[in-house]
């Protein structure tokens, strides 16, 4: 046969054989998009719901609330204090330190997002964000109130606050009250939502995360870390154990913690039942790139670490150094903007003159 009209048939199979490869990469493309769709979901605007409206109102003494250090016991301490603007709304500590300088066993977890987990702590032992602020109102460790009624006469000693409560819930006889405060630090955190590029490819912008991202977002569903991570938060949605196939403690490096006089047992901690001993929240991954401190007791520092020990730890598998920045870009993708009405303090109001 003439060499030219091989050569010519054979670049015609290379184009061929382009044009397949390409298409056979734009179908993979799709098919896992559509796995991501079925197995996430791109953030909504805001967490509100009918039960829990976010009237601007509501909105706005929230923010306040959030950032006020007067009502704790020693004065110092707010939501702000440890859910730091700063910080991603986290500490960046590996345990938070509250009211009179104890410190609590926990990581303090991000307040971005959070309101769109099914129950809120890692023992989940608070149903909403709104019962959460309430009950930190009397917790010996945050903000050290003797009772409600102590922290609501600190509130009320805030005469500044006195209007924006009225004008929050118009109609109450008394609305300076502790489930208000809880009520009205709710609705801010349910406007703390963080959209992020990989919100974009669910809604299906293809070309918003890289390659890399896309590599390790297959690998996060194939190997099965969204068997447990799943949802609108990528995570946040069930309680699982941790240490699935092997005692944590021996590949974090944590530490007994003196509060509990014992290990940390999670959801035990609250229930006392042993089926619930080392049961956590799975924990939402949203901005989980820029909030370290990892785990509950916050002992790895790097998101590398954390991704290798949960893949050993809950699925009982090695992960190569290619897997684990495979899944760190996806995980970065999920990093979103600190909301605008978060970046900045609020200025507080006036207490009054009770001279
Ligand atoms: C002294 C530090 C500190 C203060 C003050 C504080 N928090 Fe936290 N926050 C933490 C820690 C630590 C945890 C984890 C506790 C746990 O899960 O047992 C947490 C958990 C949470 C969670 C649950 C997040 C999740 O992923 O489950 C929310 C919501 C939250 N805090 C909001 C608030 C609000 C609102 C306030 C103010 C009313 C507040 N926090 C005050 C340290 C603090
Ligand atoms: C069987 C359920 C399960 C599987 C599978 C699983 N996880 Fe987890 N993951 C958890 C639980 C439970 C926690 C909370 C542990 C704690 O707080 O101490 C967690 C925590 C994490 C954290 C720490 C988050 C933070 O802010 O501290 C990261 C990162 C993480 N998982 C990534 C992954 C990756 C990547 C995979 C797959 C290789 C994976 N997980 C597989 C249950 C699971």
């Amino acid at each position: 046969m003439d060499i030219r009209k091989n050569a010519l048939l054979y670049s015609c199979a290379m184009v061929l054989g382009a044009g397949a490869s390409l298409l056979a990469a734009e179908d993979n493309e799709d098919a896992l998009l559509g796995r991501a769709q079925h197995t996430f979901k791109a953030l909504p605007a805001d967490a509100g719901t009918p039960e829990r409206p976010l009237t601007p109102e509501r909105v706005a003494l929230g923010r306040s609330l959030f950032f006020e250090t007067r009502v704790s016991s020693d004065g110092k301490g707010s939501c702000g204090g440890c859910h730091n603007p700063f910080l991603y709304g986290t500490d960046a500590l590996p345990r938070s330190v509250g009211v009179g300088g104890k410190v609590i066993p926990r990581n303090a977890p991000t307040v971005f997002n959070t309101a769109l987990q099914f129950v809120q702590h890692y023992g989940g032992n608070r149903a909403d964000v709104e019962e959460q602020a309430v009950k930190a109102l009397v917790s010996p460790l945050a903000y050290g109130n003797a009772d409600y009624a102590a922290a609501e006469a600190r509130l009320r000693a805030l005469t500044g606050y006195r209007m924006m409560f009225e004008k929050a819930f118009p109609g109450e006889a008394e609305p300076v009250t502790a489930l208000n405060w809880g009520k009205a630090i709710g609705a801010f955190e349910r406007t703390l939502i963080t959209p992020a590029p990989f919100d974009d490819f669910l809604k299906g912008n293809k070309a918003a995360l890289s390659a890399q991202a896309k590599q390790g977002l297959d690998k996060f569903m194939s190997f099965g870390c969204s068997g447990c991570h799943s949802g609108v938060t990528v995570g946040g949605q069930m309680f699982q154990k941790f240490g699935l196939t092997q005692d944590y403690w021996e590949l974090t490096g944590s530490k007994e913690i003196d509060i509990f006089k014992a290990r940390d047992k999670g959801r035990f901690q609250d229930t006392k039942n042993d089926a619930d001993a080392f049961m956590f929240k799975v924990q939402q991954l949203r901005n989980v790139a820029v909030t370290p401190p990892y785990f509950h007791d916050g002992s790895v520092a790097e998101l590398g670490d954390a991704i290798r020990i949960m893949g050993k730890l809950q699925l009982g598998r090695d992960l190569s150094d290619a897997d684990i920045s495979d899944i760190k870009a996806f995980l970065q993708s999920l990093t979103g903007e600190v909301p605008p009405q978060f970046a900045a303090v609020p200025s507080l109001p006036v207490a009054g003159y009770k001279y």
